[in-house]
């Protein structure tokens, strides 16, 4: 059985545990600072997999002995936004919680597989992939896989269209500058520029955008997390199932899109070994000029 663990049982960690045992993807190790919190939750999930018919383990608490030999270590430990805050007014400290996390993750799974989830996202994996020393392809960011459910959502939204129907990628940091491709935006095939006026297009590229600080307007004490969790499951179930699916995760630019040493979200192969191809998409004068604003506002992070 595959061994996933979760680092941070807030909102998004115990979503993501709760999806991916949901799926049966492997036996679930959730890990938090908070004594009991952890514990409690795993508790309280293993309870459930009955009504689940699933026989996944769920464990939880505040030692890391209990990750080891994970094949997958999602990261979701720091804070959240409150509102007003934009994602890099966190950077301070979730930076020093990494610095504590990611050592305890490469002691006891050196071998395993880093999801990075703690904003701001770009700049927190590139962090982790220093600090852990793992090879570039076993360390990835979760934001593509978010916003681009989102596009979807709103898309097959305002077209009365099946979820299942609409496809779509966005690139870039995940923050104001990511970029929702609408050229590769399409419903049963047909591009969005065809079935929508470009006023309406622009309405829901920038609702995009700014998905993550709609809710965290509505929700005034914390950010998203039913869509990030379940982002996470996704990204999860494509490594430990080998899916080999195309996915948008922030991962390390060698040479890629003519991006040096950056991470940043771009069109991934998901498969057994992580970040298994990068895809290069092509893109049009003005998705490359978005895209190169979007990678220098990461570098001068
Ligand atoms: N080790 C382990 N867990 C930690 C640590 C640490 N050093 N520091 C904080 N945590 C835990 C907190 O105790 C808390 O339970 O991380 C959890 C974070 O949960 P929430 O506050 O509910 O935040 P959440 O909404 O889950 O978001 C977590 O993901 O999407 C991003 O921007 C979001 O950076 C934020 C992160």
């Amino acid at each position: 059985m595959p061994k996933i663990s979760i680092i941070g049982a807030g909102n998004v960690g115990s979503q993501a545990a709760f999806y991916s045992a949901l799926r049966g993807l492997g036996d679930i190790v959730l890990v938090d600072v908070v004594d009991g919190l952890a514990a409690g939750k795993a508790l309280d999930m293993l309870e459930s997999m009955p009504i689940a018919g699933v026989n996944s383990k769920i464990i939880g608490g505040s030692d890391y002995a209990l990750t080891r030999d994970s094949d997958i270590v999602v990261v979701t430990a720091g804070i959240a936004r409150k509102p007003g805050m934009s994602r890099h007014d966190l950077i301070e400290t979730n930076s020093r919680i990494m610095r504590s996390v990611i050592p305890e993750i490469g002691k006891e799974s050196p071998e395993s597989i880093l999801i990075v989830v703690t904003n701001p996202l770009d700049e927190m994996v590139h962090l982790a992939h220093t600090l852990s020393g793992f090879p570039k392809q076993r360390v990835l960011g979760m934001a593509g896989v978010l916003d681009s459910v989102r596009f979807r959502t709103f898309i097959a939204e305002e077209l009365g269209a099946d979820v299942n129907d609409v496809k779509a990628m966005v690139l870039g940091s995940h923050g104001d500058l990511m970029i929702p491709l609408v050229e590769y935006c399409t419903v049963k095939g047909e591009k969005i520029s065809n079935l929508l006026s470009q006023e309406k297009i622009d309405v829901i590229v920038e609702r995009v955008r700014k998905g993550g600080v709609e809710i965290v307007k509505l929700l005034k004490t914390g950010s998203a997390f039913f869509a990030p969790g379940l982002s996470i499951a996704a990204m999860v179930e494509a490594i430990i199932k080998d899916q080999k699916n195309i996915m948008p995760c922030s991962v390390l630019l060698q040479g890629e899109y003519g991006v040096e040493d950056v991470f940043i979200g771009v069109p991934v192969k998901l498969g057994r070994n992580g970040a298994e191809e990068i895809i290069e998409l092509e893109l049009n004068k003005e998705e490359r000029l978005a895209f190169d604003k979007s990678v220098s506002q990461v570098k001068t992070q």
